[in-house]
Formats: C-alpha cells, structure tokens, sequence
C-alpha cells in the first residue's frame, strides 16, 4: 500500500533501476550523450507515476519497472529533440545535448533512446506486451502531431484557445496519461479503471503543461533549469499569449502580434515586454485558473475509480503538489 513517503521511494527504485541500465555501451559519441541526457536527472515525473499507479491498483511495482523505464527514456528522446527544434540552450539547468555535441549527435542518440524505449517493454508476457506496445505507438505518434502543431503554430497568427489545448494535450499530457495506463495494465486493472485512470493522467498532464508555459515566462531562472524566455524568443502561441491577445486593449495587442512576428537579434526587450503584457493584461491570472480547472478535472476522473479513498487521495495530494510546482 503506498503511502505518503513513497513518492520518495519509487523515485530512489526507478533512479536506481535506471543506473544500472545504462553504462559503458559504444560506440562513445551515441551512447555518451544518452547517459549524460538521462543522469542530468530531472523530475521523473512519469516513471513515479507508473510505479505508483501499478502499487495504488494493488499491483506489484517491481514488476511495472520496465515498462516505467521506457516512459522515462521516451521522454528523454524527445526532449532531445524538442530541444533542438526550439533551438534551446538549457535543459535541466545544463548544456542541452546538441549544444554540448551537435545536431547530428542529438538526432542519433535521440533515435536510439527511441528505439531502446520499446526494447525495455521486451520483458512482459506476450498479452500484456502487445497491450503496453500498442499504447506506446498511438501515444508516440500523437507526440509527434503535437510537435508538429506547436512548430507550424509559431507561425500562425490565428492560432484559437482550443487548438492550443489540443497540441498540449498530444505534445505532453497523453505520455502523463500513458505513464499511468501502463501502470494500471501491469496491476491487471479493469478496463473500465484503465480508462478512467487515463482520463486522470490526461487532464493532470494538460495542467502540467499549462503550468510549464507560465514558468517558461515567470520562473526564476535560478531554479527552472530552462533558458526563461524561449517560448516568448520563439514566438510559441501560449495559453498566455493567446489570453492576452483575447484580453489586452487594441495597441497591446497590435504590439504583442508585431513582436510574435518577428526574431530580434537580442531578445531582451520584447521578452520584458511581452512580459508586462501578460501580467497587465490579466491572462496570468486566467492561466492559473486554467490550471487548476484541469487539474480539477483529473479529480473529477478519480471518483468513478475502484481504488480505495486512501489510495485516490494520494493521487490527489500527487496532483495538487504538482500545481505548485516551480522546477
Ligand atoms: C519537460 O518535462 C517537457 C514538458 C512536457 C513540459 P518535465 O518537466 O517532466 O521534464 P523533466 O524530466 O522533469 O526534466
Ligand atoms: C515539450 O514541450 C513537449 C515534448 C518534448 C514532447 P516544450 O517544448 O514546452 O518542453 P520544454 O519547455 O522544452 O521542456
Ligand atoms: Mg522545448
Ligand atoms: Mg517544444
Ligand atoms: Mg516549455
């Protein structure tokens, strides 16, 4: 039974599942920057929730390890390459992989992280390992569509609040949601609980996203681990940026379309700027609100679960910490 101090704990297991996976493999220069990408650590925000959903649905999680490693080292092929499509300087508070190395070292060690991802799934019985096979590709390919919407959305002026939401959902919340159906697959979880688990994850990854698009303005640099700035440097069509051009009055609205179209040479001073309209303009305060709809709404999902209150009640506490988050 999990318990307020196992988030910790599945933590400490995954991490040291992982280092044991990962060492002294050549060629050096593919497998150098996958060690360096997946040591810099992170939250391993997936793997504690694939751990903890196979335990809260009564399942062993030992046995969801592997199925939690290849989350974890999908993630980190596509932060390895969404790094490189958003032409990013930071990623963890260090030099991103194809800064540090190259392009072309980013694209080859990302492919085999890929490919390694599904290898760790090799490991299930036959009906749960074309299960969690099947799950894995929809929710990969879904990934992709929603890059591909964030990168033609940065040249978009029409952007609309719903399209936004649907590139968050597939660029980031269905892996959230995935992370948690794999979980509850390996605990052998009914359909019905399956899906609604799902739904959770889903929601709670739409709100983590939201939540990273405010700290991607707001956060201190200090400590977010990312350049601050970069959606704004890119030009990315925000829930912050699209209130604001809802909310802002004509000539800061005027402003803020001239700015998202273009590159300056030094960033500084639209990023201030876009900034203070943010702030002015109210949307701050909407995309809070926002998240905590989303986040409410992962909730909502939780009641029609068969799970013990205890057990749904940590998934809560799980959720509301992850509103507050800073890094
Ligand atoms: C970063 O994910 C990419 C997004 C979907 C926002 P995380 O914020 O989970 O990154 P790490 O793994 O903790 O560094
Ligand atoms: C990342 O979205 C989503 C994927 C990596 C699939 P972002 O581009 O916002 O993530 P960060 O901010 O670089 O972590
Ligand atoms: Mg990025
Ligand atoms: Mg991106
Ligand atoms: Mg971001």
């Amino acid at each position: 039974m999990a318990n307020s101090n196992s988030v910790d704990q599945y933590r400490t297991t995954f991490v040291s599942y992982l280092e044991g996976k990962t060492k002294g493999k050549e060629p050096k220069n593919l497998y150098e920057p996958i060690n360096y990408i997946l040591g810099l650590g992170g939250k391993r925000l997936r793997p504690v929730l694939t751990l903890m959903t196979t335990d809260l649905f009564g399942g062993n999680p030992s046995d969801a390890l592997d199925a939690a490693l290849a989350i974890e080292v999908f993630h980190n092929f596509s932060l390895v390459h969404d790094d490189i499509m958003d032409d990013a300087p930071l990623r963890r508070g260090k030099t991103t992989v194809h800064e540090k190395w190259d392009v072309n070292t980013g694209i080859l060690s990302g492919d085999a992280m890929l490919i390694n991802s599904y290898q760790f799934l090799e490991s299930y019985p036959s009906d749960v390992f074309k299960k969690l096979t099947a799950l894995f590709s929809k929710t990969a390919i879904e990934v992709c569509e929603g890059q591909q919407y964030d990168v033609d959305f940065e040249s978009r002026d029409d952007v609309t609040i719903p399209e936004y939401l649907k590139m968050i959902e597939y660029k980031t919340a269905v892996l959230v949601a995935t992370a948690m159906k794999m979980g509850a697959i390996v605990a052998k979880a009914s359909e019905d609980d399956t899906e609604a688990i799902y739904e959770f994850g889903k929601n709670l990854g739409i709100a983590f996203q939201l939540q990273d698009d405010y700290l991607d303005a707001f956060g201190d640099p200090k400590t977010f681990g990312k350049q601050v700035g970069g959606d704004i440097i890119e030009n990315k069509k925000t829930f912050l940026y699209l209130k604001s051009l809802e909310l802002a009055g004509q000539g800061k609205k005027e402003g803020l379309l001239h700015l998202y179209s273009i590159k300056p040479e030094d960033p500084e001073a639209k990023v201030t700027t876009v900034k203070s309209i943010f702030k002015e303009s109210g949307a701050v305060e909407e995309a809070k609100t926002e998240i905590s709809t989303y986040t409410q709404k992962a909730f909502d999902a939780l009641s029609a679960i068969n799970m013990p209150e205890q057990n749904k009640l940590m998934l809560k506490q799980f959720g509301e910490n992850l509103m507050g988050r800073t890094v």
